[in-house]
């Protein structure tokens, strides 16, 4: 039934996957071929989530040890690490809708001798999450890791979570979260986006926007600890609050637009963007979350206790985003902007980034560099100062 397989050894555990040698078509292996799903690619994905999961657990669980569901799972390899790897996990609930991966699940589970600690089930994910709470069973982790959108596990992610649970969220339809594919975006997330430069951090801010309003009807807050875009997907972990009072605060002071002006391919939350910029090309896109994407102290946190990670795969590649990631939650209220495309507005050269940040920040401004792209940063300069650098150091 399951084919052929392999073993493969990710962090602190071993696992069964489809063999992918005898699924290569064309010298090509694409993951959603194999009769279960399994892509390597997303292990840094899986590594970044354990490291934030025990943060999460250690720093913020009201109490320990702490539920966990997994209910899209395919291999399972994801439940395999939290029992694993994170301390302070009591189960992990772990479920497929398909036949062949709730069996894998199972001989994985085998594999690693955790039957004490993981609880595998064949159901669909809505219907699993719904009745783990009509039966009572205490959930305060919920992790989301769908081929393409998460929507549709939204609502039932949010009844399911208690409070001050943590909510982690992979979203790879990142061409509809970027306005490639504007009705689809409109009827999945019900936001009003179009693509443009700084369409990555927008697709970002659109997911957690969105889930922020499906909390808000359950008189739940969000509160993004680490968000990311990654290679292809959105990777976003979010604390999850009750109160209703809370909630309505987080729409009136959290939830707004963008503005994007096409003369200068500048993008602000501000919408009194015409006082800086004449511009005539203005469009708006959202509603989306203009509050905090990152908790600064919990990069902190996370970067204080890294060492004891170096086990894993992609460790020096996650030392590198944390790094870019703490300086961006230093001034993360200002979305980033592209270099190349506002030089490319004003016909000149684009300028090395390193070189246009030193620029502003001997001028007395705030500037980093954004893991969104290799030519973006952040700054709180005005769009003038901005222009001003940008021909001073092209
Ligand atoms: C991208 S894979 C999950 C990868 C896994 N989380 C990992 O880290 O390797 C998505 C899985 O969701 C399952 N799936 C799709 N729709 C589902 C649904 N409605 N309910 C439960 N499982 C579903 C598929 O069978 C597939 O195994």
């Amino acid at each position: 039934m399951l084919g052929r397989l392999a073993v493969v050894s990710e962090g602190k555990i071993i696992a069964y996957i489809p063999d992918p040698k005898s699924l290569v078509i064309s010298g090509r292996l694409e993951p959603a071929w194999l009769p279960v799903f399994y892509n390597p690619a997303m292990e840094f994905n899986r590594d970044l989530s354990v490291i934030i999961l025990s943060v999460y657990i250690d720093k913020y669980a009201p109490h320990k040890p702490v539920n966990i569901v997994e209910p899209l799972a395919a291999t399972g390899i994801r439940c395999l690490r939290y029992a694993v790897e994170v301390e302070g996990v009591n189960k992990v609930y772990c479920g497929d809708i398909d036949v062949k991966a709730y069996r894998l699940i199972e001989a994985n589970i085998g594999l690693n001798n955790l039957w004490d600690k993981i609880i595998h089930t064949l159901s669909e994910a809505n219907a699993y999450m719904y009745k783990l709470k009509a039966i009572g069973v205490p959930i305060l982790v919920v992790d989301i890791d769908p081929y393409g959108s998460p929507a549709p596990f939204i609502n039932a992610s949010l009844n399911l979570i208690g409070n001050m649970g943590l909510l982690m969220v992979t979203a790879t339809d990142t061409a509809v979260l970027e306005g490639s594919k504007r009705l689809k975006a409109l009827r999945r997330y019900q936001i009003n986006t179009y693509k443009i430069p700084q369409s990555r951090e927008v697709a970002v801010r659109a997911l957690i926007g969105y889930i922020a309003r499906v909390a808000a009807g359950h008189d739940k807050w969000i509160k993004p600890l680490l968000s990311a875009y990654i290679d292809y997907y959105i990777r976003i972990y979010l604390l999850i609050g009750r109160s209703a009072r809370k909630a309505q605060e987080m729409l009136d002071k959290d939830i707004g637009y963008a503005y994007y002006c096409k003369d200068l391919a500048y993008v602000t939350t501000d919408p009194n963007i015409n006082d800086n910029i004449k511009c005539h090309n203005k469009i708006m896109l959202g509603p989306l979350w203009t509050g905090d994407i990152f908790d600064g102290n919990l990069l902190e946190e996370v970067t204080s206790r890294l060492e004891l990670y170096s086990y894993i795969g992609t460790y020096k590649r996650i030392v590198r985003l944390l790094e870019v990631l703490r300086g961006e939650a230093k001034i993360q209220r200002y979305i980033h902007q592209r270099l190349d495309a506002i030089a490319s507005t004003l016909k000149t050269k684009t300028p090395p980034r390193d070189k246009a940040i030193e620029a502003l920040i001997s001028r007395g401004f705030k500037a980093t560099p954004t893991h969104f792209t290799p030519t973006g940063l952040r700054t709180d300069a005005p769009p003038n100062v901005l222009i001003d650098t940008l021909f001073l150091t092209s």
